[in-house]
C-alpha cells in the first residue's frame, strides 16, 4: 500500500430507531453506494473504514475495515472512534432525523408495547447532526464529504446549502428516488464542481467520486 494514500472513513446504510423489542424507525437506504465507494476505495490501496448500519449488503473487499451499527447513537460512538484518525469522512450513511424519545425509566428495547383500541401516540426527539458534530471537531486537512437528497426543484439551493450549514468540503447532490435505487443521477458541489451528467450505476459513480475526492485533496496539498 502506497505510503501517501489516504485513510478513507465511509458511513453507510440506514439507522434503525428502536420502538420496542420488536419494532424500529428505518428508511429505505440499501447501502449500495457506501458499500461500493469502500470496495472502490480498498482495491485503490486505501485504508478503508467502512461504518455501516442494518443492511444485507457487505463490502466484498477482504481489506475493508468493516464496523457495523444499528442505531444513531451507536454510528455517534463509532465516529468518535474512528473519526480523528481518518483523512476523508464521506458520510453516506442515511442517518434518522428523529428517534423515540427516550424514557431514563425504560429501555425500548426491553419492552413490548401493546395493542390498545384508539389512537396512539408516538413521541419523538431530534438527534443529533453528525456531520455538523465532526465538522467542528475536524483538523484542517481531513476532507468531509456529505450527501443530500432532495426534490429535484430545490436539489442546488438545498444542496449548497447544506454544504455551507454543515462545513463540508463536498456534497454529492441526488434526487430523493435515488434510495434504493442501482444507479444515481449526482452533481457535486463545493471545492470540486460537477456532474455524472446522466445516471451511472452507483458502483461506476463510486469510482467518479473518488477520483474527484483525490483531485480535491490534491489541490488542497
Ligand atoms: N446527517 C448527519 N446526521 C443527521 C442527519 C444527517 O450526519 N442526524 C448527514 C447525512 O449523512 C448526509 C447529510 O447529513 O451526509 C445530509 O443529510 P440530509 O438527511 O439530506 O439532511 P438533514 O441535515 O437531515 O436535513 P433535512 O432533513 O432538513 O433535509
Amino acid at each position: 500500500m502506497p505510503n501517501d494514500s489516504p485513510h478513507i472513513l465511509i458511513t453507510a446504510g440506514p439507522t434503525h430507531e428502536p420502538i420496542d423489542a420488536v419494532r424500529y424507525l428505518a428508511n429505505r437506504s440499501s447501502g449500495r453506494l457506501g458499500t461500493a465507494l469502500a470496495d472502490r476505495s480498498a482495491e485503490r490501496g486505501w485504508r478503508t473504514t467502512l461504518l455501516l448500519g442494518p443492511t444485507d449488503r457487505v463490502p466484498e473487499h477482504s481489506q475493508v475495515n468493516l464496523v457495523r451499527f444499528q442505531t444513531t447513537a451507536d454510528l455517534e460512538r463509532a465516529l468518535g472512534e474512528h473519526f480523528e484518525g481518518c483523512d476523508v469522512l464521506v458520510m453516506a450513511a442515511a442517518v434518522a432525523d428523529y428517534r423515540p424519545k427516550s424514557d431514563q425509566n425504560q429501555d425500548p428495547s426491553k419492552t413490548k408495547l401493546r395493542r390498545e383500541p384508539g389512537e396512539m401516540v408516538l413521541r419523538l426527539e431530534s438527534t443529533p447532526d453528525l456531520l455538523t458534530g465532526c465538522a467542528a471537531r475536524r483538523q484542517s486537512n481531513q476532507l468531509l464529504v456529505g450527501f443530500a437528497l432532495e426534490p429535484i426543484e430545490r436539489l442546488e439551493s438545498s444542496a449548497r446549502s447544506k454544504l455551507e450549514r454543515k462545513g463540508l468540503d463536498l456534497i454529492v447532490a441526488n434526487a430523493l428516488e435515488t434510495m434504493d435505487a442501482p444507479d444515481v443521477d449526482a452533481r457535486l458541489y463545493g471545492v470540486i464542481e460537477d456532474a455524472t451528467g446522466g445516471k451511472v450505476a452507483k458502483e461506476g459513480f463510486a469510482d467518479w467520486l473518488l477520483d474527484r475526492i483525490e483531485r480535491a485533496r490534491e489541490a488542497r496539498a
